[in-house]
């Protein structure tokens, strides 16, 4: 099935898959019917911090391969190839759902996933409501907020800040944009002009950062949603010669974006902590009667600039390449 990315934990199969021997097509496809299945909804598998995030999620999985099988579907952050992926996934009737949604538009298969007995749990992008078990992952608002703070001390409290955001109708999108927003409440000489959303993708944010040039409209800063967004913006800006602003993104998980830190290209980011790993952790403690105390796992999150980036790499040598 195209897109069908399910693969069977014992590992038995996990080795044969690994080692490239054989049609990874038939590994890729087969289920232990014996055991309970966990079902996993991705948003995307193409951006960096998508890859990183699946290949925790499958390690993970395969730490607890004697207690079930696992399978996973990627939208390519198209809304309604997730709905109907949700509704695939769910045929095969998982024990428990893993959902990182695109947008808001999943709600109603989530909550339909949840009333047919899945127990649901989100990462990264939540959904509005409360049909769902729990969400893991960071906190979009808190991190937003910070940007903020950090935003208005590198402008010493005045300045126009151009915000690149993320997805309409993601959470994280509104809650990095609100946080940020209600931290500049409290620095009337800081103007923030709403950019477009660049689906927190590099590209996009490339093009819209060329147009924005051509209106000729001064600004001192950017924040975008995402590390990707922050390096097409740079980019765009550093073809047009554009002189040094200060740039702040969100992800840290680039060996690309610490170097542009410690080039002095982007001024900071913030880590997006991965939810896949926890996230399996939560569905196995599930499957043995277990329960998290909250329905909010939040993950931390850390500050990279120019001082700490060095520190950042040591402390993360996993980053994508
Ligand atoms: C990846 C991504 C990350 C971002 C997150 C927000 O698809 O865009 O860059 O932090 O999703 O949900």
């Amino acid at each position: 099935m195209k897109n069908l990315r399910s693969y069977i934990v014992p590992s038995v199969f996990a080795a044969f898959a690994l080692s490239g021997c054989g049609n990874s097509d038939k590994t890729a496809t087969a289920e232990n019917p014996s055991l309970p299945l966990i079902a996993f909804a991705q948003a995307n598998s193409q951006d960096p911090w998508r890859q990183v995030f699946d290949k925790d999620i499958k390690q993970e999985a395969d730490k607890h391969s004697s207690e079930f099988s696992f399978t996973e579907q990627e939208a390519e952050d198209d809304p309604k190839k997730q709905i109907d992926e949700i509704e695939t996934l769910m045929v095969k009737k998982p024990k428990v759902l893993l959902v990182s949604p695109v947008t808001e538009a999943a709600q109603k298969a989530i909550e339909d996933a949840h009333d047919a007995g899945a127990y649901v749990i989100l990462l990264d992008r939540s959904i509005p409501g409360n049909k769902w078990d729990v969400y893991v992952g960071g906190d979009n608002y808190a991190i937003g907020k910070m940007a903020g703070e950090y935003m208005a001390k590198k402008l010493s409290g005045k300045g126009t800040v151009l915000m690149i955001r993320g997805i309409a109708d993601a959470v994280p999108t509104k809650e990095r944009g609100g946080g940020f927003m209600d931290a500049l409440k409290a620095f009337p000489g800081i103007t923030v002009i709403q950019g477009d959303d660049c689906g927190y993708q590099r590209a996009k944010a490339q093009t819209f950062m060329e147009n924005f040039l051509q209106s000729k409209k001064p600004f001192d800063a950017v924040y975008a949603h995402n590390d990707e967004m922050a390096i097409g913006a740079y980019l765009a800006m550093s073809q047009a010669n554009v002189p040094a602003k200060v740039i702040v993104g969100i992800d840290g998980c680039q060996k690309e974006v610490v170097q542009d830190i410690k080039d002095g290209k982007i001024a900071a980011t913030f880590r997006y902590p991965q939810p896949g790993a926890p996230a399996v952790d939560i569905a196995a403690d599930f499957l043995k009667g277990k329960k998290p105390s909250s329905n909010k796992v939040l993950l931390p999150t850390e500050m990279v600039t120019k001082e700490t980036a060095d520190k950042y790499l040591q402390e993360h040598p996993n980053l994508a390449d």
